[in-house]
């Protein structure tokens, strides 16, 4: 299963080459095909305006399955035992923290959040929508995720990039360190990381869902002095209406060397770097497809765009 992410679909398989040009007949066609007609607006509010955003959010961009099997076993091969206490940092609306508990009933997660509004509708819906034994192993936390005084964990995730949200080195090291203090001895640390030459440019990319709707990344600014970039997600329905960047992302684009040494510095013995392995999918080599699994890496080819996780061992 492939894994979704709050990025555009290069990013979904990073290493998934895009035809040199379109080709020929299609650009033709498109060219000499006719606008078609928008249909007639229904009375009633349009699809955009019945739509929620969090529901769209957690199926746009999140695969916590994916990231469940990977931590799971990479887990396993460090610790030589299962990870049962996870800490999703940065949970938004807790759909990570309802699948661990659903892994194994033996399993609990904590999910921090600093927005209120966002918690509860992850209890009004993602805790909800899970087996009652799992939501109730599933504890919400209305604070920093640079709290030290939350219990310690087995594995603390920060998904989708959100730690970018942080600034400074002192800031992230901060937060780091505050990760490294919550977890018990043996204890792993993972964050989603993005990069790539197309993560520091500005640009829009479209990837079409089902139901005719198309999810938007927009990357709107990059600067390359400070690495920050100013992001955003648009939904676009197929009434014509859309969702016009629901979710902005005021960030800085941390490269791989910065995060392992502040993880370095703020405690954490070991710092590892995991890359989708990919194929080719025809004779020519010119398309690769990402295989789904993340395989430890210390070089990698500097592509249009890559997703991959850091681990640290406490
Ligand atoms: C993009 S959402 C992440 C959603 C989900 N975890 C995912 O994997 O896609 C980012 C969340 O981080 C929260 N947040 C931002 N700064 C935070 C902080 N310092 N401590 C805790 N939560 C924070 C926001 O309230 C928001 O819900």
């Amino acid at each position: 299963m492939s894994k979704k992410t709050a990025k555009p679909p290069a990013k979904k398989s990073p290493a998934k080459k895009p035809p040199k040009k379109p080709p020929a007949k299609t650009q033709a066609k498109s060219a000499a095909k006719k606008k078609p007609k928008q249909p007639a607006r229904k009375p009633g509010p349009t699809l955009a305006e019945s739509a929620d955003k969090f529901a769209l959010y957690q199926r746009s961009v999140q695969s916590p399955t994916v990231d469940i099997e990977f931590f799971d076993a990479e887990f396993q091969k460090h610790r030589s035992r299962v990870p049962l206490s996870v800490r999703e940092d940065f949970c938004g609306t807790a759909l990570f923290s309802a699948e661990w508990c659903k892994s194994d009933p033996r399993r609990t997660a904590l999910g921090v959040d600093l927005d209120g509004p966002t918690l509860d509708w992850g209890r009004a819906n993602t805790l909800a929508a899970a087996p009652p034994d799992a939501a109730e192993r599933v504890t919400l936390a209305q604070t920093d995720v640079r709290d030290t005084s939350l219990p310690a964990v087995d594995l603390i995730v920060a998904m989708n990039f959100s730690y970018c949200i942080f600034k400074t080195r002192e800031e992230l090291r901060e937060y780091f360190a505050a990760a490294c203090k919550n977890l018990v001895d043996d204890g792993v640390f993972a964050l989603e990381v993005y990069g790539g030459t197309e993560a520091v440019v500005a640009l829009s990319d479209e990837r079409e869902l089902r139901g005719g709707l198309t999810y938007v990344w927009e990357q709107e600014k990059f600067n390359p002095i400070n690495h920050h970039t100013l992001c955003h997600i648009t939904w676009k329905f197929r009434d014509g209406s859309q969702l016009y960047r629901a979710f902005t992302y005021d960030w800085r684009l941390w490269t791989l060397p910065e995060l392992g040494e502040l993880l370095q510095e703020a405690g954490f013995s070991a710092v590892k770097f995991y890359f989708e392995r990919v194929e080719a999918d025809d004779e020519d080599d010119e398309y690769m497809t990402g295989t789904g699994e993340f395989v430890e890496h210390t070089e990698i080819e500097n592509q249009e765009a890559w997703l991959g996780y850091v681990v640290a061992l406490k």
